[in-house]
């Protein structure tokens, strides 16, 4: 399948130089590249076109190329295109909801990590295929707000046979897949949670592995201690997965440097960190991925963002779908609170939900409008990227191509 999409007025590549098409030339578009300083690499007047899953050329609108045989011609009609969002950090695989949780909280209880185990218990009942039927749903929902990549995560099964058969539901969909084995400790482990640990080391992890690319804890009070965290994510790593981890959600923490340390691509929530565990996450790879949707959802304070990027830090945004503390799947929502109420502005919004969820999942192929990136992209019913925040919650995705694919 080929598309060739033209008049878009303002099209979001991130890349600071768009190289030379790959397989077709650009005719006198060598001046055409985005300025170096500019992170969301904006193009103004540009074409796209996509080949089968990738896309081939980026250039002026007036100058496409020759394309033999048929294609399908998009007109944007000046209308801003960006890149796919990439999702990288959710837990879509689960059963049953938390409203009433929700609304106790809305009316002054707090959020605590053992609300987990409510949904444990629904996932543990429901079928295989209620499984995949919720996990599909919203998926497609996802979809439709314009996500192109989507990491899931298990952690509502909690037993060898409930996480394995998460893992494999969500790698039906995904190759971004986190084994989350230790999310809480389960109920019949309340009051021996070392020999949990021994079991998610354990068997779990040998069940899991095979179907997970990332291995995750919930390091936090209430969940998983620092040393048991370095434990799951030292095993996880002899079975040749990659750590990532939620810590730093509900209070202060020492895991940082042992994240780090061990080669986390990510630690998720960070709302709590010291000026100490800021300054060792700019000195390294490890992406901080930010979930706004939980500080909305949970009346949590929400990190200040500001402050890790002055820091020098790599920020990824994602929604954290999920029944307890972010039930959106709009990632135009995450941008939104993060430009106004974490200090991001709408460019470092826009580049943290594409290319820096991409940096989370170290994956160079995504979160790109470049030529031999893959072919992630979305159509704005707006001029601007901008109308993203500066529109909330307006339906502004227009159009969504997945690898080339129409998904909306
Ligand atoms: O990312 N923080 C831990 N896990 C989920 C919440 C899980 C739940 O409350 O069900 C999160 O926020
Ligand atoms: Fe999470």
């Amino acid at each position: 399948m080929t598309t060739l999409i033209t008049n878009i007025g303002e099209l979001t590549t991130n890349a600071g130089a768009v190289p030379d098409a790959v397989g077709r030339a650009a005719p006198d578009a060598t001046d055409f590249v985005p300025d170096a300083a500019d992170l969301c690499g904006t193009l103004h007047n540009a074409a796209v076109l996509v080949e089968g899953t990738h896309i081939a050329w980026v250039g002026p609108a007036d100058a496409t190329p020759e394309i033999p045989g048929g294609y399908e011609h998009v007109d944007a009609a000046g209308a801003a295109v960006i890149p796919g969002f990439v999702d990288s950090h959710s837990h879509i695989v689960f059963a049953g909801d938390r409203a009433t949780e929700f609304e106790a909280r809305m009316a002054g209880e707090p959020y605590a990590a053992g609300g987990i185990r409510s949904t444990v218990a629904a996932t543990r009942a429901a079928s295989d295929e209620q499984l995949r039927h919720r996990m599909r749903t919203l998926a497609a929902e996802l979809y439709a707000q314009g996500t192109t990549t989507i990491e899931i995560k298990s952690g509502y099964g909690l037993t060898v046979a409930d996480e394995e058969r998460i893992v494999r539901i969500a790698r039906e969909i995904t190759p971004e897949v986190t084994f989350l084995g230790a999310h809480v400790v389960p109920e019949e482990y309340a009051d021996r949670p070392d020999a949990y640990v021994d079991l998610v080391t354990g068997a779990m992890l040998d069940a899991c592995a095979p179907h997970s690319r990332w291995i995750d804890v919930f390091c936090e009070t209430g969940a998983f201690t620092t040393e048991q965290t370095r434990r799951i994510l030292t095993a996880g790593i002899n079975h040749g997965l990659t750590p990532r981890l939620h810590a730093a959600q509900l209070g202060p923490t020492d895991a940082i440097p042992m994240a780090i340390e061990l080669g986390a691509a990510s630690i998720d929530h960070a709302t709590h960190l010291s000026d100490s565990d800021i300054a060792a996450l700019a000195a390294s790879e490890t992406v901080v991925t930010l979930l706004p949707g939980v500080e909305f959802s949970t009346r949590q304070t929400y990190p200040n963002a500001r402050h890790l990027i002055d820091a020098g830090i790599t920020i990824a945004l994602a929604c954290d779908t999920n029944p307890g503390t972010s039930y959106t799947t709009s990632m135009p929502l995450c941008i939104a609170l993060a430009v106004r109420e974490m200090g991001m502005t709408v460019s470092e919004a826009i580049w943290a939900a594409t290319a820096g969820g991409a940096r989370a999942l170290r994956r160079t192929d995504i979160g790109i409008v470049t030529p031999g990136a893959r072919a992630d992209i979305v159509l704005l019913r707006a001029p601007s990227r901008t109308h993203l925040a500066y529109r909330p919650g307006v339906p502004l995705v227009d159009a969504v191509w997945r690898a080339g694919s129409r998904v909306r």
